[in-house]
């Protein structure tokens, strides 16, 4: 692998991150985050952000800042020359193995499983999304699991937008018998191509233009910003037999994503609220 070094600068904060970060840029960041931790109390599935009184902040950069005016924003911070590796490093502590409900973990590749195998979903991100952590992601998991009668082994899936593949590898973990799925983006189709082969788990990866598809799917799973969803809208009922869920809908949005997305043969079967988004069952 190649290494670089570069600086992180770590302070607490209470304000008005959007003029902090602005500054920070100025000075020549390449990169300024937040630090959010999650916890789960056992034995619930809810994945929730450990409050701070105050914000714990990071940004990177790649030559030593001057920092002249930082004291105007912070009394104290921490500024530490680090290789690329230590990221790894970090980003792998800072990701516990999550349960989804009825004893099924999401565990980081790296990490021993708590549970058997078979409920295990072994997952490596990269740079693609889904680790169990999101909410969107959450309400699909929750869908699969209360619904899993619709995953038997004659049942197909297809997965829109897998991501990191967490979503087709808990259907078939549930007993779904045949599996396909898209993706977009290049780098998330590799990653979501190997937790496959990790887990074990077939699944035909499609062209991701749903327009090509002619197969008929008995349930799909949408978990893509509402835009993306409208937009599919047409190709997702043309391959959808029976069962359809989607995630990725503000709350704030959800009476006028409900006039665009529904015809009136669609019904909605159930609605999962998780933070600010809402996942539906349609039936079609
Ligand atoms: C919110 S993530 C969901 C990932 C995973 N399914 C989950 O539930 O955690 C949405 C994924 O859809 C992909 N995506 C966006 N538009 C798409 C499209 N038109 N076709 C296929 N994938 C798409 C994105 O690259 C991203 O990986």
């Amino acid at each position: 692998m190649k290494t670089y070094n570069y600086f992180e600068l770590k302070f607490a904060f209470k304000g008005d991150l959007e003029v902090l970060t602005h500054y920070l840029f100025s000075q020549g960041a390449s990169g300024v985050e937040e630090d959010l931790d999650f916890f789960q109390k056992p034995g619930c599935p809810e994945v929730e952000l450990q409050p701070h009184n105050q914000r714990q902040v990071k940004a990177y950069f790649y030559e030593k800042p001057l920092l002249a005016d930082l004291s105007q924003f912070v009394s104290s911070y921490e500024l530490k020359e680090k290789k690329s590796e230590d990221w790894t490093l970090e980003f792998k502590k800072s990701w516990p193995p999550i349960e989804l409900g009825e004893g099924y973990w999401v565990v980081p590749s790296w990490e021993t499983s708590p549970v058997e195998s078979t409920k295990t979903l072994s997952i490596d991100p990269g740079m693609a999304f889904g680790t169990g952590t999101h909410e969107t992601t959450q309400i699909m998991c929750q869908f699969l699991l209360e619904n899993k009668k619709l995953l038997d082994s004659d049942k197909k899936v297809l997965d829109v937008g897998t991501g990191s593949g967490v979503l087709s590898i808990l259907a078939y973990r549930l007993g779904a018998g045949e599996l396909a799925a898209t993706e977009l983006d290049e780098q998330s189709q590799r990653v979501a191509q190997e937790n496959f082969q990790r887990n074990n788990v077939p699944v035909q990866f499609l062209n991701s233009d749903l327009s090509s598809q002619t197969e008929g799917y008995d349930v799909v799973l949408a978990n893509i910003l509402e835009f993306v969803l409208l937009d599919l809208q047409p190709d997702l009922l043309r391959l959808c037999k029976s069962d359809l869920f989607v995630s990725g809908i503000l709350k704030e949005n959800l009476e006028s994503f409900k006039n665009k997305f529904l015809n009136p043969k669609m019904n909605v079967l159930q609605e999962i609220k998780r933070g600010e988004w809402v996942g539906l069952w349609i039936r079609v």
